[in-house]
């Protein structure tokens, strides 16, 4: 417009205009190429944070043999944060003893995610000292510490194979038939008998063709062929149906027997049957005891019971 009204004046010739369109689109392309990229690179430069976070993150370092006697669980003094400075936990001291189920329960964001997350040393608390056995966590080597570990949660992973690979996940020079003999314990065979294949059914990516109480059962098969002196069990909050609740409880009584358990409870049945209830709110030990003891103190964990005994009645 602006070259034209020049043009019609005079004051630049053809050529002239010619030659300016000619640069101005190609000093255009370029320009509009690189604004095209810019969201990649922006991206790119998240994505190195993330690497170099990675990459110079400490590596967790410890003595592999083991030399724990028994298998309590022993929390004191501990306190934590994230690392953006507020602390998630302060001060919590609780033992959780072989033989027995402790179960963790408090409101949302109380910290009992936090407390499993530091028992198997996912990572390693600001102060305070948690042991196994008397044996400082975070002078154990991550990979022997796990070892003593069976956890079984609700979102597992599961891989695109068939059922028996996915269970001998939990010891992997099991044979076919010890890995059926814990997935009979964990009560998969009622599922499994549907399958076309049974045993050898492909499961899909992340067992998407599972329903959730049937990938738990799986994982407390692997925890069955692991074998191993402690379960750590993250109860599901998702409501299964009653059946499946019956099946998966039957499976965990059998699995939990002389083990030291620490399980995040949401439901009453888990609670009750429980041998110690640590009750964790706003990262503090609010209560602690057996749950006789806690009912009759009226405190958060009665008040809890309370409220689920109320919504458990309700009909639609
Ligand atoms: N990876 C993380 N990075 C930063 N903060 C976190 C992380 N995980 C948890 N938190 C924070 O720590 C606090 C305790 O979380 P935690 O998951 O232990 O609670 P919880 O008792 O398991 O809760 P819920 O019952 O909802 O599972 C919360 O305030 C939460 O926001
Ligand atoms: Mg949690």
């Amino acid at each position: 417009m602006a070259g034209s009204i020049l043009l019609a004046s005079g004051e630049i010739d053809v050529l002239t205009l010619f030659m300016y369109l000619l640069i101005a689109s190609r000093l255009y392309d370029p320009l509009q190429s690189s604004l095209q990229n810019l969201a990649a690179v922006i991206s790119l430069r998240t994505n190195v944070e993330r690497m170099d976070e990675i990459l110079f993150h400490p590596l967790q370092e410890g003595k592999a043999e083991l030399t724990n006697s028994g298998h309590d669980i022993a929390f004191k003094e501990v306190s934590f944060g994230y690392g953006n400075g507020e602390n998630v936990l302060s001060g919590v001291t609780f033992t959780a003893k072989q033989g027995e189920v402790t179960a963790l329960v408090g409101p949302s964001g109380g910290g009992k995610t936090t407390v499993s997350r530091l028992a198997v040393r996912f990572w390693d608390p600001d102060s305070g000292t948690i042991t196994v056995g008397g044996m400082d966590v975070t002078k154990t080597d991550p990979e022997a510490l796990l070892s003593l570990y069976s956890i079984v949660f609700q979102d597992v992973t599961l891989f695109d194979n068939t059922i028996m690979e996915n269970i001998r996940i939990g010891r992997r020079d099991a044979t076919d038939e010890d890995v059926i003999e814990a997935g009979k314990m964990a009560q998969c065979l009622p599922f499994v008998e549907k399958l076309a294949d049974g045993w050898n059914t492909m499961i899909g990516e992340n067992g998407c063709e599972l329903s959730g109480g049937e990938r738990q059962r799986i994982s407390i098969a692997r925890a069955f062929l692991k074998d191993s002196p402690i379960i750590l069990l993250d109860e599901a909050t998702a409501s299964l149906d009653a059946e499946n609740e019956t099946e998966i409880q039957k499976a965990l009584s059998k699995l939990i027997r002389n083990k030291t358990v620490l399980v995040i409870a949401h439901r009453m049945r888990t609670v009750e049957n429980a041998d110690k209830i640590v009750v964790l709110s706003g990262g503090h030990v609010a209560e602690e005891g057996s749950p006789e003891e806690l009912l009759k103190r009226n405190g958060i964990f009665s008040h809890m019971v309370a409220l689920q005994k109320e919504s458990s009645e309700w009909k639609i």
